[in-house]
């Protein structure tokens, strides 16, 4: 008999390299007809194709519709049921944050308010923080990719942190939750639901094997240590209001973020994160 620990699953995938031939993502069609399988198996309903814009890939709206297309019929001639959309994985230069206050919706999910963030690999430049808020006031809502996965934010989370208190969302990857992406990943992203930071998990699949296109195994990593709630909300609710455009419900009080008792001079992280 199978048993089911948790009610069936809509989750709701806001960051994916799911369409072919524009990224380090799905190198094709079938590929990415064999990722979207293995999504929708998985429980996975929707998915936000996100194809990188940074100094590698570059991001074309035109060759984006078209393998979007080209993927939407594959899925319905295949038979897999899913609801997908386009987005970018935005990495945070600086070219590509004038060009987002120029076209606000050019990059955003599913051309509403909502625009995923990546921060740069090495180094958090000080005008980050302006960056933040000059995209919020053309409109746009950043949500910051994997925030577990920076060693700087991994060594001090002050910055997320200052970024989160001026309304800064957080995605979270599900193979950080599960220990596939390094220890320091597996203990930030665990800390980070620990304390409720998160407000969203995601795959970033880039492939049907190393970077695989699954959420279930990590929302039930969630749902066992911080509540079957807390994993609906992350996987479920807060990223189809999201795909939706629409304003998050009400969110659980994260700790250690807006208490005044907190001394920020003192290094209170490295006691509650165990650095
Ligand atoms: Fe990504």
């Amino acid at each position: 008999m199978v048993v089911c620990r948790y009610p069936p699953m809509n989750m709701v995938d806001l960051h994916h390299h799911l369409l072919p031939g524009l990224d380090d993502g799905s190198p094709d069609l079938d590929t990415s007809v064999a990722m979207a399988q293995i999504a929708a198996s998985d429980g996975i309903t929707h998915i936000v194709a996100t194809p990188h814009a940074n100094n590698i890939y570059e991001f074309d709206p035109k060759a984006i519709a078209s393998a979007f297309d080209a993927l939407q019929s594959a899925l319905l001639m295949n038979r897999i049921e899913l609801t997908i959309t386009t987005g970018c994985d935005f990495h945070l230069s600086y070219d590509n944050i004038q060009d987002a206050i120029a076209h606000p919706r050019k990059y955003t999910i599913h051309g509403g308010d909502y625009l995923l963030v990546e921060l740069p690999d090495h180094g958090l430049s000080p005008h980050l923080d302006e960056a933040f808020y000059e995209l919020g006031l053309a409109g746009m809502k950043p949500i910051l990719t994997h925030p577990e996965r920076n060693p700087t934010l991994q060594r001090d989370p002050t910055r997320l942190a200052d970024w989160m208190r001026i309304g800064v969302l957080t995605q979270v990857t599900t193979s950080s939750v599960l220990g596939h992406m390094g220890r320091s990943a597996e203990r930030m992203s665990h800390q980070l639901l620990s304390d409720r930071w998160v407000h969203f998990l995601a795959t970033d699949a880039h492939n049907t094997g190393s970077r695989p296109p699954r959420m279930r195994a990590a929302y039930d990593a969630v749902a066992k240590k911080y509540g079957a709630s807390y994993a609906q909300t992350i996987c479920e609710t807060n990223p189809l209001a999201v795909f939706e455009n629409r304003i998050l419900p009400e969110q659980p009080n994260p700790l250690h973020l807006y208490e005044d008792d907190v001394d920020l001079s003192r290094p209170w992280w490295r006691t509650i994160w165990k650095r």
